[in-house]
């Protein structure tokens, strides 16, 4: 029964298209190579993707300062079409960049996307567009905290699109303005309803877009943003595998058009809402679902939300005529696990129990203790992606950085530590700044600089076993506290655990296994730590050794304890032995 039908024409009448036809596309990017050019930043290489495709039509360009002053005060073009946010491209003020010039746009990797036709330089006020477009100039809001590291000047005009960003993942769901239109005629529907969103899907989606599919007898446009969302949003990669199983496994295949709209968000809440509708009228929708707290930026300093939770299905009621779009607005939605249904929360039957997880309960008591997420929450296809991609603590990375003199006790423990943690489970590579000397940074000596690159070095490797998931034992007398703290910054703050083996010098030279300090004493070795090279010790290690008076058996014990205690190891099986052995072992090196 598919035949093709007509869809809603774009805004404003006709889709724009901004890419240069491709037999000139040869000749313009060697021109565009001698030209000056500029590298312009994630955000704005979106806003360029969609401009070029006519996602936002009918803006071609971005803006020039009418346009933005206008949007800004009015939420409308200088053409009186309806466009609530800037889209603009602000820069440093730069010589090459003159009225008349023509420059080339370089995108993240060096890629040159589009030649400019500099119409317009003009500057802009950051607090202005923070009380008219965001509504707050409360540097929580994401977008209002951002613009402080946007340029002072905007600069606009006309654009050829040599290339559009390039994607290598998703490729097959990576569809323009024009491919989602022609894929949507074909299923014979007219009625299109688009679901916007920057979150896995759960089963309460799931309910909300086939209710409005029902409601409306028509096409589902499944399309999820994967360009930039809120920060601290689940990775777009595990996000978008969620969705492809539900589509695969949950919606009728004739209802549903599942597309990806790398869109940059702004999380302006009801303005965003607008934008998104008329966004989706440019791929075909005439729908639009809009929930609660659409956008939503969440809350300001005073922990105020910063919209109402309706205030964007409030705004996109009153332009829905003039845009062409329907929105099919939605309270709340809750489970009632007694009578294993959604509703929305204005319609839950009085006394009834009701059953929701939010967000941040799903990535902490759920994925981070290892918890599986309820049926009645989420498909369990969902339930495994979000679980593979966020495994509890006790599957996560860590590092355990030792640091202390010579002769401290770190290898001795380090090596002690190794086997506890074997023994509890986890895989370990041990980074021993001595045995990494001869692998990893052969060559280097022992001045301050081959001394802190060794250290690096190690700080390297350690941060990648750890994103893999993997446990890092290192140890290195690692001197400098700025050098460490490179280290903790690359490992990750909540994933690096300073062990400092505090043993006085005098002890660390009376054990002198290998002889170092005598050396040293006698200056066969120069800027040897602790004779005439300075040691550091941490201000703040998560962990503080006495290495003078308790073994490194009894050591190596108390870190398990705090890794236990944390959760990044679990505890034996009752049942195993656990009584400790008394040790006679001499402290090494
Ligand atoms: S966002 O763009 O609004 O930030 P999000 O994924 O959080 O994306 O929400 C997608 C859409 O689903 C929005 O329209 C939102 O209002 C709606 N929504 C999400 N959860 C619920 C819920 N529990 N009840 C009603 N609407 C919801
Ligand atoms: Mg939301």
């Amino acid at each position: 029964m598919n035949k093709n039908v007509e869809l809603i024409p774009p805004y404003g009448g006709r889709l724009v298209d901004l890419r240069a036809p491709v037999e000139e596309v040869e000749e313009l990017r060697a021109y565009a190579a001698r030209l000056p050019s500029i590298r312009i930043s994630a955000r704005a290489e979106c806003d360029l993707e969609l401009l070029a495709v006519g996602a936002f039509s009918p803006l071609d360009r971005f803006m020039g300062r009418a346009d933005f002053q206008r949007v800004m005060d009015e939420m409308r073009l200088q053409d009186g079409h309806l466009f609530p946010i800037p889209v603009t491209l602000p820069v440093e003020p730069n010589p090459n960049l003159r009225l008349g010039q023509e420059i080339a746009l370089r995108g993240l990797n060096n890629d040159i996307l589009a030649i400019m036709t500099i119409e317009e330089i003009y500057e802009w006020n950051r607090d202005e567009v923070a009380e008219k477009v965001f509504g707050t100039l409360d540097l929580r809001h994401p977008l209002v905290a951002e613009m402080h590291r946007w340029g002072d000047v905007n600069i606009s005009g006309p654009m050829r699109v040599l290339q559009l960003p390039v994607h290598y993942d998703f490729k097959d769901l990576r569809l323009t303005p024009a491919e989602v239109r022609a894929r949507l005629a074909t299923y014979g529907h007219e009625n299109v309803v688009a679901f916007q969103t920057r979150n896995p899907l759960h089963r309460v989606h799931e309910e909300l877009t086939k209710r409005a599919v029902q409601e409306v007898d028509g096409v589902l446009l499944l399309h999820p943003v994967v360009g930039l969302t809120k920060p601290g949003d689940v990775d777009h990669f595990t996000r978008v595998r969620t969705y492809m199983a539900l589509a695969e496994r949950y919606y009728d295949p004739d209802r549903i058009l599942l597309a990806l709209l790398p869109l940059a968000m702004r999380m302006a809440g009801p303005r965003e809402a607008l934008w998104h509708a008329i966004i989706r009228r440019n791929y075909g929708a005439n729908h639009i679902i809009v929930g609660r707290d659409h956008a939503g930026p969440g809350k300001d300093s005073t922990g105020k939300p910063i919209y109402g939770p309706y205030d964007a299905q409030e705004m996109v009621r009153q332009y829905s005529d003039e845009i062409g779009v329907k929105m099919i607005p939605f309270r709340m939605l809750v489970y009632l696990p007694d009578e294993g249904r959604y509703v929305e929360l204005d319609k839950v039957p009085d006394n009834a129990r009701t059953a929701s997880i939010s967000g941040t309960q799903v990535r902490e008591d759920y994925l981070g203790n290892g918890k599986k997420l309820p049926d009645w929450f989420t498909r369990p296809e969902v339930a495994e992606i979000l679980s593979d991609a966020y495994p509890p603590r006790h599957r996560q990375g860590f590092c355990v950085w030792f640091t202390g003199l010579s002769a401290s006790g770190k290898s001795a423990t380090a090596e002690i530590l190794t086997v506890l943690l074997q023994e509890h489970g986890r895989q370990v590579t041990l980074l021993d700044g001595n045995i990494v000397r001869t692998h990893l940074s052969s060559g280097l000596g022992y001045d301050k600089h081959d001394r802190d690159a060794n250290v690096r070095r190690m700080g390297f490797v350690a941060s990648e076993i750890v994103r893999h998931g993997g446990v890092a034992v290192c140890a290195a007398v690692s001197p400098y506290r700025a050098t460490r703290n490179d280290v903790r910054n690359m490992v990750g703050k909540d994933r690096y655990i300073e062990v400092f083996v505090d043993t006085p010098l005098e002890i660390c030279e009376q054990r002198d296994a290998q002889g170092m300090y005598a050396k040293a004493r006698r200056g066969e070795i120069k800027g040897f730590t602790g004779i005439d090279d300075p040691y550091e010790p941490p201000r703040h290690p998560e962990i503080h050794l006495d290495g003078a008076n308790r073994t490194p058996e009894e050591n190596a014990r108390l870190i398990m304890d705090y890794l236990l205690e944390r959760g990044f190891v679990r505890p034996l099986p009752a049942g195993a032995a656990t009584e400790r052995q008394p040790e006679t072992q001499a402290v090494g090196a």
